[in-house]
Parts: C-alpha cells; structure tokens; sequence
C-alpha cells in the first residue's frame, strides 16, 4: 500500500518514521515534508492545505491511506474531499474538525455531552465580555475562538491583564477573524495532561498518556509556543485516570459529534488539566499534538498503519488490543532565537551536528530542508525534536539532551528541564 502523511512538522516526520515500518506499506510520501522526512520517505511540493493537488495526486498514485498531520489540513477540508473521492482518510472531515477550529462549538458541545471543562461565556462585544471577567477578579482565560496556532490564549489573574486580553482580540483586532469571537473561561491551575484517542466515530482506543511542556523558557517562563518538549506517560498518571478520561471527556465528545451528524475519523486529542476540584477539558485538537507524537508513537509497539486504517474504514471495534514499550519517551525541542515570535525567527542557517547523534536518539525534522551544495539549513522556529526512549525517564531524558546538544546552528536553543518533575 502506498501512504501519504500530509504536513511538514516533527510529528509529521514521526508518523512518516512510523509508516515506514509497517509491513503493509510499500511507500511513504510526505506533503510537502521537511529536510528529515525526505530521508526515508519521498516529499512531494504539495502544501497541507491544497485539496485539489492532494486528490489529484492520491488519484494518480492509487494510494492506500492518507493521514493528516496538521489543523490546517483539517480545516481546509482534505478529509471531505479525499472522502467524496472514495480514500481511506486517518483525519476528520471539516466539520468535526470544528472541535478544534472553534472554541464556541467545542464549549457548546461540552456542555450539552456534559464534558467536565471550565465555567464560560462566548462573546463578541467587550463590554459585557469585561464585566464577566470582572466578576471573577480577572482570573480567566481569554480565548480566540479560531485558529491562532496555538497562539490564541491569553491566561489572567488581575482585572487590568483580563480588561488588555479582551480588547486586545475584540477592540485592537490582534488576532484578525480568529479573535472577532472570544470565549472567557474560568481560569483553573493543576498539571496537564494530553490523551490522544484514535477513532472512527464510533469505537475510541486510548494512546499512552503524554505531557507538553508549552512555555519557551525553562520552569515555564517565556511566551506560550507550540511545544518545547513533552514526555510519556506523565509523572502520577495511571491507567485509571486515562481511562476516566475516555470515558468522561474522549467517548461522550466523539458520539455527541456523531449525532451531530460528523463522523470524527482519526484522532482526537484531549488537553487536560487535573485541578484539585477532579479533571478539567481545556481544549480538543482534531490531529495528533506536536511535539506529543514525537513521545507517544516511538512507544507504540502495535503497527500504527493497521490501526490508522481500521480508523478511517470505521472498523476499530475489531481491532486486536494496542501494545506498548514500558520504556518512558522524553521529547526536546531545539528551537530557533525568538521562536515563538515567528517573525523574527531567520532561516537558512546551516545545521550542524545530526551525524554526531549518540545511539538511541531519535531526531524528528520540523523546520529544516535540504539546500542543495549547503546541506541542511534552517525553515522554521521549531527546528527538530530530540527523542529518546530509556529504562527511567531520566535515562531517556538524558539521551535526548545529550542528542539536543548535538544539534547546532546560530541561535539554537532547547529548554534543559522537559520531564526533570519525574527524576
Ligand atoms: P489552548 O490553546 O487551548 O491549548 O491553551 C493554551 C494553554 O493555555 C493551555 O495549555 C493552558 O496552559 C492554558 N490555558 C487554557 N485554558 C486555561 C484555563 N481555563 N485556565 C488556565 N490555563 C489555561
Ligand atoms: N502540543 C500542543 C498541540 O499540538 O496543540
């Protein structure tokens, strides 16, 4: 079988890496991938979101499966169209995607599956918006309701932070139509937890507990990014809370999408917070997190490729148990100056130091490409992910700093303390 993974991230690279092992494919593509993936699997300049060009390539390549990296594949509607052209498709369609493209519609929908996630209100006026935040002392989180890759919430603990926060989405614009509707939560405090659960609409299977580690800087200083690190399974994460999650926030959101009329196929990603009134939903994705499926599949010893499929055929409720490594998995990212501040992130710089990786490390490619005469240069803020599996976290977490180290070019910086909590 010939598969397509849609994007150009470090997890895409993983889910390529992954693919590439499973004894039902004959060959991987990537679109439009990066410097890493074009190793072992072949790149195609197609971008994440061009639906013509992607069911045109499917058609003419007979592939066999196509699985969707990113958001914005989802929400640009692939799914829907290589559907509609009869493709096996591991990644929702547009509507179910709404789960992630918009807060209001997964607020709504937690609430009517009675989700257990923070109180809110949506709003798209500020004055009323203020006067709620207000009510709570400006402890809230103020949220885009679209997509602002991962950029789109403003966490406030005063009534001045809360007031900014408001007018800067509803009143100053700053985050364009994405932030022309806002929802305003209570803010809630505990450790997070990601679960993934590959689906078909119907039946829902668990992944290995992760956790992302989101703020640039070491002990959660700095901006919110996309994710610097993560690791799996989290320190006092067990068995039974995945499985609460499952069945109280996982479960209930895949049949309330289904009775909507939105079959979810894929995998949809719990962001959790474990607060000490019990768990809190803090948002859905509609894909796999990044850097979490950097951690989460090298741990993953079942094919991920069979799995991928009997989500997209709707039939998982046959689908033998997952087996796992017992090994922990540590993830570092090693990110480009100003990242996340993309506009200030330059590019081009060469890289060096990948062929020094020591044994075990795993190094998923996010912003690089191969300039030809120059090697590997720079493309992006995040630039690879370091992986490691290990005996204890601290063994793993070890090799994937050593591997972080490794990875040199002007500016390159990666946060010292992912996972240091479970040592
Ligand atoms: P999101 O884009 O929804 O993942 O939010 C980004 C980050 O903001 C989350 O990972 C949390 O760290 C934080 N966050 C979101 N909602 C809340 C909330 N209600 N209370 C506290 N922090 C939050
Ligand atoms: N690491 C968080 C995300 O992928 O949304």
């Amino acid at each position: 079988m010939k598969v397509l993974v849609v994007g150009s991230g470090a997890r895409e690279h993983a889910l390529v890496w992954k693919c590439v092992q499973s004894e039902l494919v004959e060959r991987v593509y990537c679109a439009p991938g990066n410097g890493g993936t074009g190793g072992m699997a072949r790149n195609v300049a197609i971008g994440a979101a061009d639906v013509v060009r992607i069911v045109d390539f499917a058609k003419r390549e007979r592939l066999g499966l196509v699985i969707l990296g990113p958001e914005a594949a989802v929400d640009a509607g692939v799914g829907d169209a290589l559907r509609n052209a009869g493709f096996n498709v591991f990644g929702p369609n547009r509507g179910a995607g709404r789960i992630e493209s918009s807060k209001s519609f997964a607020k709504a929908l937690m609430k009517r599956a009675d989700i257990p996630t923070a109180a809110f209100e949506v709003f798209t006026q500020p004055a009323p918006a203020r006067d709620w935040a207000r009510e709570r002392g400006g402890r809230v989180a103020v949220k885009a309701d679209g997509l602002a890759r991962g950029k789109g919430v403003i966490v406030c603990t005063t009534i001045a932070e809360s007031d900014a926060a408001i007018d800067a989405m509803l009143v100053e614009s700053r985050f364009g139509r994405s932030g022309a509707t806002i929802v305003v939560e209570d803010l809630l405090e505990g450790p997070e937890l990601t679960i993934l659960g590959v689906t078909d609409g119907k039946d829902l299977v668990a992944l290995a507990p992760s956790r992302d580690f989101k703020r640039a800087h070491e002990a959660d200083g700095g901006p919110n990014t996309g994710g610097m690190g993560a690791y799996s399974p989290p320190k006092a994460v067990d068995d039974a809370v995945v499985r609460e999650v499952v069945d109280r926030v996982l479960r209930p959101a895949v049949l309330e999408l289904s009775s909507g009329g939105d079959e979810f196929r894929g995998v949809l990603y719990a962001g959790m917070m474990l607060t000490a009134a019990g768990m809190r939903t803090i948002e859905f994705n509609a894909r796999f997190g990044d850097p979490e499926a950097q951690v989460v599949l090298p741990r993953l010893q079942t094919d991920f490729v069979a799995l991928a499929l009997a989500a997209a055929k709707g039939t998982l409720a046959d689908f033998p148990d997952l087996r796992w490594s017992p090994q922990p998995c540590v993830g570092v990212v090693v990110a480009s100056a100003n990242y996340p501040d993309d506009a200030m992130v330059k590019t081009g710089l060469q890289i060096r130091g990948l062929a020094e990786m020591p044994p075990g490390v795993l190094i998923f490619h996010a912003g690089t490409r191969f300039e030809p005469g120059r090697g590997l240069v720079t493309d992006g803020g995040r630039v690879v992910t370091s992986v490691a599996l290990g005996d204890t976290v601290a063994q793993a977490r070890d090799k994937a700093l050593a591997g972080a180290r490794k990875v040199r070019f002007d500016g390159a910086f990666f946060r010292s303390d992912i996972a240091q909590e479970a040592v």
